[in-house]
């Protein structure tokens, strides 16, 4: 009976397709998950293919961080209130950053769009490897539909914040501030293989808690450096007025550039003005670095740092703290690279400074 036979060749060929196909789909999932747990061990920090023909919306495909949570959008839409306006705590150069109560965690989350890739790679990759009390501390990230990081929440603003404010920063605060910071970018050059450079040091870049201790922030720009002590030319970035003269010349890159914008920083905690100064009655605007420059040559120096000290410390400062800082921030803003100190002379030179505040 050729219909039977046809049925019964046909259900056989069928149950040979179905067994097929369930021991391939068996064989599939067995070599899914042994090549994901292989996956997990190799990738020692971060490995990311992102996918750019992926329609927007959706997630990069394979990334994988350690010790990193990873947030749905959702979630951080929701502890955000969709992203609003009064959450919002602060914008830079790639994104704004809300305060987000998350997972009973009080954070600050960074957004940025996803032509911020390379930023938000970098800043990912450097913060689950370097942990240090005085750097900020990444919790998380989220890559659908923007990119986001997930950082603790530093509560008090910002150093330029806190210098442009209307409440003053006692000296010894500042010191502080100086010294925490400095312990923070000594470990990144110092303690770090390879060796990070942060490329974007400025007090706005440099997060204040509620006791006045720093922290520093903002790594989108860092660069890894096989030896630290090597010079490579390198992409244009930073932020003038606390730019070193090498790089901003030839691109020439060492924690040096580092070093440099860290003695802006020093002399923005004297004096509390801005990197880049625009002074009354003068068309041009100059550098913070070339003011106290000119002071350091004054026939008398003294007098000349004196008068660029901020008019809010009134009286309540040592001199020859603020004296030792001013320094300090010379040697660090050199011309020549190779005559700056390094981060680890700093800290020493700062306690230092701290020692004569406490006297
Ligand atoms: N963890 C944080 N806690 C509190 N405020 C923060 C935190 N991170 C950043 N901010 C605020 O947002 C500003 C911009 O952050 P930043 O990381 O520098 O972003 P960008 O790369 O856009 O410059 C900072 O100057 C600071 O005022
Ligand atoms: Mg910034």
């Amino acid at each position: 009976m050729p219909t039977s036979k046809g049925s019964s060749g046909k259900f056989i060929a069928g149950m040979a397709v179905a067994s097929l196909a369930g021991v391939t789909l068996l064989i599939g999932i067995i070599y899914v998950g042994i090549y994901r747990k292989k996956a997990q061990k190799v990738v020692p920090h971060i490995s990311a293919f992102a996918d750019q023909s992926h329609p927007s919306g959706q997630g990069l495909l394979g990334i994988a961080v350690e010790k990193s949570v990873e947030f749905s959008y959702k979630e951080l839409a929701e502890s955000t209130n969709g992203f609003s306006i009064s959450n919002k705590i602060g914008e830079g150069g790639f994104g704004a950053i809300y305060y987000a109560e998350l997972r009973d965690k009080i954070t600050a989350i960074k957004q940025m769009k996803r032509q911020a890739k390379t930023e938000f790679l970098t800043e990912l990759q450097i913060l689950t490897r370097v942990h240090h009390l005085n750097l900020v501390c990444l919790i998380g990230y989220c890559v659908e539909r923007y990119l986001f990081l997930v950082y603790e929440y530093i509560d008090n603003g910002n150093l330029s914040q806190h210098l442009r404010g209307r409440d003053t920063l006692p000296w010894s605060t500042r010191v502080q501030i100086a010294l925490d910071s400095a312990r923070g970018l000594e470990y990144i050059h110092e303690h770090s293989v390879p060796v990070c450079i942060h490329r974007d040091i400025k007090s706005a870049n440099i997060l204040i808690n509620k006791n006045f201790h720093a922290k520093v922030g903002d790594f989108g720009l860092t660069k890894l450096v096989e030896n630290g002590n090597s010079t490579l030319p390198t992409r244009f970035m930073g932020t003038f007025g606390y730019m070193a003269p090498e790089y901003g010349r030839s691109g020439i890159i060492s924690p040096k550039v580092d070093v440099y914008a860290f003695g802006v920083v020093l002399y923005e905690l004297i004096s509390s003005k801005e990197a880049v100064v625009k002074e009354d009655g003068v068309d041009d605007a100059r550098s913070l670095v070339a003011l106290f420059e000119e002071a350091h040559n004054h026939p008398n120096p003294i007098e000349g740092i004196s008068r660029l000290i901020d008019p809010k410390l009134g009286d309540n400062y040592p001199f020859d703290s603020v004296h030792k800082m001013a320094q300090l921030a010379k040697a660090c803003t050199e011309k020549d690279h190779q005559m700056r100190p390094t981060m680890r002379s700093v800290v020493v030179a700062l306690m230092a400074c701290s020692s004569s505040t406490e006297d």
